[in-house]
């Protein structure tokens, strides 16, 4: 866990040891991003000052991926067209994997148009032989196969966090942990290695132990840093009590090992 800005803490991190990046980066809403246990600004002086910001970040961490890594780039409706085709400038129009939706249903509705509730997720490779991808299983819908198993599609479709949800810790824009697991468990190899730049509560460090994964969060607010450091350190202290039953065959110290804290 790193306090600091992604573009300096990247250039650090050992040459092809990345599996796997999350990035969550603000979303140049125009606006600070306020809620009960932090903040962060998110505006720029133009959408190609945050296109600028986010090319350079996303250049310096290439040099740290490893050679089938992969990356997830969580945006909106605001840049998500940008982001694609800054992403196939970068990693080459054959390194696109997925247009993942992200509908998470909570919210207000609009007179003025169709009620904007999803999130787009860019799913890019470096290699598109050789990537990892292991297809999630969610329930199926249709009538033929209730109550079975079947593979995910690229929508995803899981509820906001709303305010009374027992993993709310008051971060804005503080993403579902059912999301990142989903997300991480298809992308990133068994005991690989998760980079979530732009970390904010912890949410992808907590789903990448969860999962087995080696993670690594930075992020400029101490606020940011200090939850996803306290959330770490609850969820080893729950495997410790033997709480977590996701995955019992993994010892604490081997939980342990895997984080970067
Ligand atoms: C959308 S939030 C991430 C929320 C996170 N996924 C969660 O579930 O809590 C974006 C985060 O990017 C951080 N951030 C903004 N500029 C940054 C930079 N240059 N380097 C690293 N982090 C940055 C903000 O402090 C904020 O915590």
């Amino acid at each position: 866990m790193r306090q600091g800005d992604w573009l300096e803490e990247v250039r650090g991190l050992a040459p092809a040891s990345v599996d796997l990046v999350y990035a969550d980066p603000p979303f140049n809403t125009g606006r600070t991003q306020r809620a009960s246990g932090g903040a962060f600004c998110d505006r720029w002086d133009s959408l190609e000052a945050w296109i600028a910001w986010l090319r350079v970040r996303l250049e310096a961490t290439l040099a740290a991926m490893a050679p089938a890594g992969s990356i997830l780039l969580h945006v909106d409706w605001r840049t998500s067209h940008y982001a694609r085709v800054l992403l196939d400038d970068l990693l080459g129009a054959d390194g696109f994997v997925n247009h993942l939706i992200w509908s998470y249903g909570l919210g207000g509705s609009s007179q003025r148009r169709f009620a904007r509730k999803h999130d787009d997720i860019l799913f890019y490779t470096l290699d598109p032989e050789r990537y990892y991808f292991e297809a999630p299983l969610v329930p199926a819908r249709s009538r033929r196969l209730a109550g079975q198993m079947k593979k995910a599609t690229d929508v995803i479709e899981i509820p906001a966090l709303n305010n009374m949800a027992r993993e709310r810790v008051g971060y804005p824009t503080q993403k579902p942990l059912a999301l990142l697991e989903l997300l991480i468990g298809a992308c990133c190899p068994p005991g690989g290695f998760v980079l979530d730049p732009c970390c904010g509560s912890g949410t992808t460090l907590v789903a990448g132990v969860r999962l087995g994964r080696r993670v690594l969060g930075i992020d400029t607010s101490e606020r940011a840093v200090a939850l996803a450091r306290a959330r770490l350190a609850s969820e080893v202290g729950a495997y410790d009590r033997g709480r977590c039953p996701r995955d019992s065959s993994a010892s604490t110290s081997a939980r342990r090992s895997s984080m970067s804290m």
